[in-house]
């Protein structure tokens, strides 16, 4: 009856601890991504991601020496297999955040084309970006808009899934069922 009693014990207690360390990654977030101000580390998924890649891929693989930023990379979603895949290129990857950020870096440890930046992308250098990824929230959009306007240079590629640049005509807009599904191609 003793053990029965200290398993239950034990058992609230292991439930206890995961639920607190749940809160605690959620404050987290939270904190990190400003309350809404800037998006979730909400990584590319489903066929928009597989589509969008497989569009860069073809691009990259007719290509030498191209570098190819994220900005607001996230988890490394979209970098890692294309680095994997094109050891020839070079890839950036820049997120604010502290723990996707570290996570990312973790997944690259064995690779040494890809790199990923802690740091606000409002000041990271574009102009050397050959293929630019974005997804971000439509304000955020707005503002990147005009720091790809200036700095990136003619010729440079924008992916931009789901958010458009509302100041940017796309070269393409290339839709998968609903504006949910959809990335647009920018060409500067
Ligand atoms: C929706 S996620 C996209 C992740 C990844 N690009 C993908 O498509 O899988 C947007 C990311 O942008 C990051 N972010 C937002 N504002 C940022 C800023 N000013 N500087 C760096 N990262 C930023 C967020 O922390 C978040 O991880």
């Amino acid at each position: 009856m003793d053990i029965v009693l200290f398993l239950m014990l034990l058992l609230q207690g292991i439930f206890m601890l995961v639920i607190s360390v749940l809160g605690l990654i959620s404050i987290y977030f939270m904190i990190n991504s400003g309350f809404m101000r800037t998006p979730p580390p909400v990584p590319s998924s489903g066929k928009i991601k597989t589509t969008m890649l497989q569009d860069v891929e073809k691009i990259l693989s007719k290509r030498k020496n191209q570098v190819v930023m994220d900005l607001g990379s996230g988890w490394g979603t979209l970098l890692l297999p294309l680095a994997k895949k094109f050891p020839q290129h070079r890839f950036i990857g820049v997120e604010h955040g502290f723990l996707p950020c570290w996570i990312s870096k973790l997944r690259a440890r064995k690779m040494n084309n890809i790199t990923f930046l802690r740091q606000d992308f409002f000041n990271t250098d574009i102009s050397k970006a050959d293929v630019i990824f974005l997804f971000l929230m439509t304000k955020l959009m707005n503002k990147i808009a005009a720091k790809c306007q200036s700095e990136t240079r003619k010729g440079t590629l924008i992916y931009a899934n789901r958010f458009p640049m509302k100041s940017i005509k796309p070269e393409r807009k290339v839709s998968l069922g609903s504006k949910f599904y959809t990335y647009y191609v920018y060409k500067m």
